[in-house]
């Protein structure tokens, strides 16, 4: 069968300059999919910040639910939605922390506040109301005046390796392209079909 790549990677990266050249609102915001224990699953948003090591990778807070969750099972989806080009990329795999080295980087590259919220911010616990935040915040800014914020220990990337991506692209009376590249393992070659709408 003819597939329009070889390679979901540079397929994935042309795809996204077409969203970011057709204005779509924030194209990297990507749905990020994990269950806990029960097989319940949670979804969110969080920015896809490039390929690493042949991940989709982002950055959050490694206590947060997602980072419990991503602990337990290793597993996510992350699907991207660019409604402008009626597209979808979804992705299926193991979800992989960066190393130190990788999240200092990234960190450094961030804004100020965005710095001090990563201090600040004890991600997915519940607190008492918009000015303990506040409080935070302020607390963090006196004790890092004058100097650069380190990366908190408790925050860091991702990455998401894939074994499943699929190409969708939506078409008139519903019959939508669906390109599907598979492999067993982060290491085995990919396997492309096409699937039904
Ligand atoms: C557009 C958008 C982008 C976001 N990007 C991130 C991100 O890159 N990292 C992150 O930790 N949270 C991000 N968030 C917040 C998450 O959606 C979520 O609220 C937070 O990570 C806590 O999730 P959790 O409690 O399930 O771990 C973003 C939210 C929106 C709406």
């Amino acid at each position: 069968m003819s597939f329009p790549s070889q390679d979901p990677f540079s397929w994935f990266e042309s795809e996204y300059q077409k969203a970011v050249q057709a204005k779509v609102p924030e194209p990297n915001a990507m749905q990020l999919a994990t269950v806990d224990g029960e097989g319940t699953p949670s979804i969110r948003v969080v920015y896809f910040k490039g390929f690493v090591r042949g991940g989709f990778s982002f950055y959050t807070n490694y206590n947060s639910q997602k980072a419990r969750e991503l602990a337990r099972s290793g597993r996510a989806s992350v699907n991207f939605f660019w409604p402008q080009l009626a597209q979808q990329v979804r992705v299926t795999g193991i979800a992989e922390k960066l190393t130190r080295e990788e999240s200092e980087a990234y960190f450094r590259t961030r804004a100020r506040l965005s710095q001090i919220g990563a201090w600040a911010s004890e991600q997915s616990q519940e607190i008492d109301g918009p000015q303990w935040l506040e409080r935070r915040v302020e607390d963090f800014e006196k004790r890092f005046q004058g100097q650069e914020v380190p990366c908190p220990l408790d925050w860091g990337g991702y990455h998401l390796l894939p074994l499943q991506i699929e190409f969708w692209f939506g078409q008139e009376g519903r019959l939508h392209n669906r390109y599907v590249f598979e492999r067993f393992g982060i290491e085995s070659a990919w396997r492309m079909y096409m699937k039904s709408p």
